[in-house]
Formats: structure tokens, sequence, C-alpha cells
């Protein structure tokens, strides 16, 4: 679906929070607004990092489950195609014109195997990972009955502690067997690190990725030794592209946060000691909510409650403001301490989600705005998919 064009089957209120146009006050909340600025400043930044690195990015689109914001990624920030988690997210990628997806994941379900060997039907390049020899035949046989390849990282575990073998030896025999797979092609290696991407400091960060970078050179010297080459070797995220980038091992960032940004991620510091949503990356994601209840003199009541956000990772923080914090919610209310009563009824706030990908999820549209103005309006297209 393709919003933009068909803006005219939807009733702002009802089914859409917003118009092409529209001042940005007259948006209804709660819901997600986009600055468009920041967007493309956090864009073209990460992009320039990995030219300069010399590696590729494929960006994770499970953040934001928006074909629009991984086509603005390619145009802007060169990447070379998306990462996501789940089939139905990678299908909603292919089908809405991304040519290159990766499914970083397993994937054992045997429907799910044969949705995923059919995505190549869309003109995708398709990729999944593999942490275990049984899943070959499965993955091989629903290739061949579609006629299509599947490209199959072998999943590295270097510390996130869920998915992925724990031995070079492991790494080997799997990728051994996806070689001699009919319709697989062994396309390389998973590593992503996520058990310390939010580890505030940086040194504490750098010390976990040493860590698996070492895991990862050691795979590669095997694999290179029995003649197996990679063309993919991915990890890294928002806290941590930088050590990846530069460790001669890897070529293939996949940073989802870094494009909108959170609460949670913001928190953690760069190399100089300074939140990195303070100069390294700009907040582009906001919730937008109004005030709707102010009947205590010290607290103002708004929109946007928990249904309207995921506060796994803490409570979203207002935007700009150190006079009102918000400080409590429950399904559609968030109570926002307002010590002297500064807000009035109907006032807007932006809150800076705790967590980006899972508040993402929860909502239909993101409305993006510049200087003020709605200037697109895009669906979020993988919304609630998670099969
Ligand atoms: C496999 C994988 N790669 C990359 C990322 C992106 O990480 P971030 O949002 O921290 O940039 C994630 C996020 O959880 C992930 O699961």
């Amino acid at each position: 679906m393709n919003a933009v064009t068909k803006l005219s089957d939807f009733e702002v209120g009802y089914n859409i929070p917003a118009a092409i146009g529209m001042a940005e006050g007259d948006i209804q909340t709660p819901c997600l607004v986009v600055d468009l600025d920041a967007l493309e400043y956090n864009i073209k930044k990460m992009g320039q990092f990995a030219k300069d690195m010399g590696v590729r990015h494929r960006v994770h689109g499970k953040m934001h489950k928006s074909v629009d914001v991984a086509l603005l990624q390619e145009k802007l920030g060169g990447s070379c195609g998306v990462c996501c988690q789940k089939v139905s997210e990678a299908e909603a990628f292919a089908r809405g014109g991304i040519k290159d997806v990766l499914v970083s994941n397993q994937v054992r379900d045997p429907a799910k195997i044969d949705r995923l060997a059919r995505i190549p039907n869309h003109g995708a390049r398709t990729i999944c990972c593999v942490d275990d020899i049984d899943n070959i035949a499965d993955l091989s046989a629903a290739a061949q009955k579609h006629g299509t390849t599947i490209e199959c990282l072998v999943e590295i575990d270097c510390g996130a502690g869920r998915c992925g073998v724990v031995t070079t030896d492991a790494v080997v025999e799997i990728a051994k067997a996806i070689d001699g797979a009919s319709n697989l092609k062994f396309g390389g290696i998973q590593a992503y690190q996520g058990a310390m991407q939010h580890m505030d400091n940086y040194e504490d960060r750098r010390g976990k990725i040493d860590i698996a970078i070492a895991m990862v050179r050691d795979a590669v010297d095997a694999l290179n030794a029995e003649g197996l080459t990679c063309d993919i070797i991915g990890g890294g995220g928002t806290g941590s592209y930088y050590f990846e980038g530069n460790s001669g091992v890897f070529n293939e960032l996949q940073c989802g946060s870094y494009a909108f940004m959170d609460a949670d991620y913001g928190r953690i510091l760069d190399k100089d000691g300074n939140r990195i949503d303070e100069g390294e990356w700009k907040n582009s994601l906001f919730i937008l909510t109004s005030v709707m209840s102010h009947a205590k003199a010290d607290k103002a009541i708004c929109d946007a409650g928990l249904k309207a956000q995921s506060v796994d990772s803490g409570l979203p923080v207002i935007f700009g403001r150190n006079d009102v914090e918000y400080v409590k919610c429950s399904d559609e209310h968030g109570v926002i301490a307002d010590p002297d009563g500064v807000l009035k009824i109907n006032d807007k706030l932006k809150l800076v989600p705790g967590h980006c990908d899972p508040t993402c999820n929860v909502h239909d549209w993101y409305v993006g705005v510049r200087n003020g103005t709605v200037e697109t309006i895009w669906p979020v297209t993988a919304r609630g998919l998670a099969y």
C-alpha cells in the first residue's frame, strides 16, 4: 500500500492522523511524527560512515517496518538492502520493492520456510540465518520446490545469548552443508552482539565487541581454509557499528535505531562521554500527544498511554522540556508532572519513545513533518507482522 497515493481513501481523525499540507498543530494525536530533517541527517550520516569504513550498510528494517523509510535509506544513505526478523516482514519489504532482504533470524516452521522460499519471486535476493544443520534440508527442499535460491548465513552467537552456534567447528560444518545443498547458497556469517548495544560506557561496549570480532575472525579464517568465502559478514548496531566497521572483518553493518533514536539508546555514551542523542544522532521519531486534562494543579494528563508506545525500556522523555516530566502511564493516559502548572488543555508535546522498535509496531502511520507542516504520510508497512 502506498499511503501517499491513496490518501483520499482515508479520513483524518478516523483512520489517518493527518493530511499532507496540514499544520503540525492540527495532527490528530496520539500518533508518530517524524522530523524529516533529522531523519535525513541520520540516514546520510550513517551512510557516510559506512562508505568511509568501506563496508555496506544493510539497515535493520524491523525497527521502522516501513518500505518508505527503507527506500529513503537506500536513496540517501546508500544502504544495500534490509534486515528483518520475520518472514512476514521480509515479504512486506520485498513486495514493497526492496531488492535485497536478509531475515537475520532462524526460520524453522515448514509454512514459514515455504513462504521464505517464494520471496525471490518478488524480485528480491533472499537470505536467512542457520544455526542447525537439520534446518538445511528443509530450506533446500522449499527452494527447489519453488525454483528459487535462498542464501544462508551461519549465525554465530557472539555474546547475545540467543540464536547462533558458539564454535568455529560448528560454523564450518553448517557452512559446508549449505554449500552442498541444492538451491541454497552459502552466503557468509551473521554475528550481531545484541547484548552490549545499550551498555552506557563506550569502553565496556568495545570489550564485548572485541570478543565478538575474535570469534568471527576465527570462523572466517577456518572457512577460507576450507575454500568457503563469505560474501556477507554482518552485524553491528547503533551502539557498536564503529567497532565492527573498523574491524577489518565485518563487511556489512545492520544498524536500525540510529535512524529514529529513542530515549533508552540516547542515554548511552560515545567515546568522549557524551550522550549519543546529543551530537552523534538526532531524535527524529516522536509520539505527538495532547494534554486532555489538568484537573490537578501539578499534573497534566495526555492522550499517549500504553497503547501508543512500548515502555519496556523505560518511559518516554518529553522532547525539549525540562519543566515537565512524563512520569506514569496506563492504557490510554499519560501522567505528566507539571509542578508549575505551565501546561494547558490541548497543548501538544513531543515524546521521545523509550524504545523505538516496539513503539512503531503499534502505529499504522508515520506523519513526516518539515518546518511545522505535514510533508508526507507513510504507512508502517509491516505493522503487527510477527509471523
Ligand atoms: C540481528 C540484528 N541486527 C541489527 C540490529 C540493529 O540494532 P540497533 O537497533 O541497535 O541499531 C538488531 C536489533 O535488535 C538485530 O536484532
